[in-house]
C-alpha cells in the first residue's frame, strides 16, 4: 500500500519577499514529499510566514497560532511551525508563550527546513535563528514553478539604512546582495519555464551590490544584463531607498524598454524634521528633486510611495508638509499607516502622539492618496498600454493582467491566455481596475 502524500499549508503575511520565500519553502518541503494544500483542516503541517513590520501583523500571528489549537488538539501529530521576521525576532518566545508550535525558522534558514521537520516529527521543538554564512538560496532545490507569467526573484536582503522606526534591520540583517551570475541563471530558468516578467526583490534593493564579471554590479546593470535573456518581457524592482537611486539607474528607466515605468520609491513623511528624525538622511526637498530626476528619463512613470502617520514628536505642521509632498509629487498609488513602535528600534522609546491624533492624520493622507490614485486610474482612460495576461476573469470570456503601470485591466478578446502580452486602450477605469479593449494589429 503506498502512503498518501503529505500535506502542507502554508499562510504568508507581510510583504513580496515573503511570498518569494514561501514558494521556496513550499518546494524544499515538495521535495520531501508534501504537497501543497489551501486548507489547514487537512494539513499535516502548517507553516506561517510572518511579518514583524507593524505590531498588528506580530500581534496576528499569535491570533492565527490560537485559532490553530483545535486543529492540533483533534489531531496531535499535526506540526506547526513558525518561519519569517517574527520567528527571526522572538525565536524561542514563541516557543515558550505557544506550546503547540513544533519548530520556529528563521528568514536565513529555509534550506534547513526539511531536517527541522524531520527533528519535529522525533518530537524535538528546533528552532533556528542564526544568520549563516552560506546562502540559503544555494541549498534549496531548483524551481520547478508551474507555468505562471509573472514571478517574483530576490536578488538583495537585508537592510542597513536604519531608519529609526523599522526592525528590517534587526529581523534581516545586514544588507547581502546574490552574486549576478546566479540571478541571471534563475532568471534564465525561470523565462524557460514561461515566466515574462521578473520582479527583483530586496529590502533595499536598488542597493543591490552583487560580485559580477568584472567586479561589483550595481542594479542598472544587472536590469541591463537580464533585459538581453530573450523571451523576458518585463523587469521590476522593489522596494528601493531614494539615497540608492543612482545615475545608472535612473538612465536605466529612460534606456531599457523592459523596465516597466512603475516606481515604488517610499518617502515616509513630507517633513524635514520627522525625516531626520526618523534617520532617513535625506530632506523633502532632495526627494524632490530625485522625483524631477527620474520623470525627465521617463516621463510616464508611474510612482508609489509609502507614509507613516503620527512618527513620535510629528506636529500638525509637519503632517501637512507631508501632504504638501503628497500634492506636489502626484502618485499613482501610495500605501499609508499609523506609526507602530517596534521593540528595539530607536524610535520605540520616544514619545508618540496621541492614537486620535494619529487615526486622523492616517485617514486625511488616505483620502488624499485614494483621490490620486483615483485620478491616475482616470488618466489612463483613452490611453494604449501594454498588458500581460495572468489568469481569466470572472465574467465569460474575460482575461485579467497587470499594465505596465501595475494596474489590473479587465479585457474580453480572442486568443487571450496567460502569459500573452498585449496593446490593450483602456475604455474605463474603476477604483480597483481598469477594462479596455485589445488593440487591433
Ligand atoms: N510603524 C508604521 N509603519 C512602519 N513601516 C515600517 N516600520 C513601521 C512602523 N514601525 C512602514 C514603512 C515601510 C513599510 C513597509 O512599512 O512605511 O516603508
Ligand atoms: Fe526599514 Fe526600508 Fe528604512 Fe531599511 S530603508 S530601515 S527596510 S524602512
Amino acid at each position: 500500500m503506498s502512503e498518501s502524500p503529505k500535506k502542507l499549508h502554508i499562510k504568508t503575511y507581510g510583504c513580496q519577499m515573503n511570498v518569494y520565500d514561501s514558494e521556496r519553502m513550499a518546494e524544499a518541503m515538495g521535495a520531501k514529499g508534501y504537497e501543497l494544500t489551501d486548507d489547514p483542516a487537512e494539513a499535516d503541517m502548517v507553516l506561517l510566514n510572518t511579518c514583524h513590520i507593524r505590531e498588528k501583523a506580530a500581534e496576528k500571528v499569535y491570533s492565527d497560532l490560537g485559532r490553530l489549537r483545535p486543529f492540533k488538539e483533534a489531531r496531535p501529530d499535526l506540526k506547526i511551525g513558525v518561519a519569517g521576521c517574527v520567528a527571526q525576532a522572538e525565536g524561542a518566545e514563541i516557543m515558550r508563550r505557544m506550546p503547540l508550535v513544533d519548530l520556529v525558522v528563521g528568514s536565513q534558514n529555509y534550506h534547513r527546513l526539511p531536517e527541522m521537520v524531520a527533528a519535529a516529527e522525533q518530537g524535538a521543538r528546533p528552532v533556528d535563528t542564526e544568520f549563516p554564512l552560506e546562502d540559503k538560496f544555494d541549498h534549496l532545490p531548483e524551481r520547478p514553478l508551474a507555468a505562471r507569467p509573472t514571478a517574483f526573484l530576490t536578488v538583495q536582503e537585508g537592510c542597513d539604512k536604519f531608519c529609526a522606526f523599522c526592525v528590517v534591520p534587526y529581523t534581516r540583517g545586514a544588507e547581502v546582495s546574490r552574486p549576478a551570475a546566479r540571478i541571471l541563471a534563475e532568471a534564465q530558468k525561470l523565462v524557460d519555464k514561461g515566466v515574462r516578467e521578473i520582479t527583483l526583490l530586496g529590502q533595499n534593493v536598488n542597493g543591490y551590490h552583487g560580485a559580477g564579471e568584472g567586479g561589483d554590479w550595481g542594479l542598472a546593470r544587472l536590469v541591463r544584463a537580464l533585459a538581453r535573456i530573450d523571451g523576458l518581457e518585463r523587469i521590476r524592482y522593489t522596494t528601493s531607498h531614494p539615497n540608492d537611486m543612482d545615475d545608472a539607474l535612473i538612465a536605466a528607466h529612460g534606456e531599457e524598454p523592459k523596465l516597466m515605468p512603475y516606481l515604488h520609491l517610499p518617502v515616509q513623511s513630507g517633513s524635514d524634521r520627522v525625516l531626520k528624525a526618523m534617520n532617513r538622511k535625506h530632506t523633502a526637498e532632495d526627494y524632490l528633486r530625485l522625483v524631477e530626476r527620474i520623470r525627465a528619463a521617463r516621463p510616464d512613470i508611474m510612482l508609489s510611495s509609502d507614509f507613516i502617520a503620527g512618527f513620535p514628536g510629528e506636529s500638525d505642521e509637519d503632517h501637512r508638509a507631508t501632504l504638501d509632498l503628497i500634492a506636489a509629487v502626484g502618485y499613482g498609488a501610495a500605501f499609508s499607516f499609523k506609526y507602530s513602535p517596534r521593540p528595539g528600534t530607536p524610535a520605540a522609546g520616544r514619545a508618540g502622539v496621541a492614537p486620535e491624533v494619529a487615526d486622523a492624520r492616517l485617514q486625511e493622507l488616505q483620502a488624499l492618496i485614494t483621490a490620486q490614485q483615483r485620478a491616475a486610474q482616470e488618466g489612463m482612460v483613452g490611453r494604449e498600454v501594454g498588458v500581460l495576461f495572468e489568469k481569466p476573469g470572472r465574467l465569460e470570456g474575460q482575461w485579467v493582467g497587470k499594465s505596465d503601470y501595475l494596474q489590473a485591466v479587465h479585457v474580453r478578446g480572442a486568443g487571450l491566455a496567460p502569459g500573452v502580452l498585449a496593446q490593450v486602450r483602456i475604455t474605463e477605469s474603476g477604483p480597483n481596475s481598469l477594462g479596455g479593449e485589445l488593440v487591433a494589429g
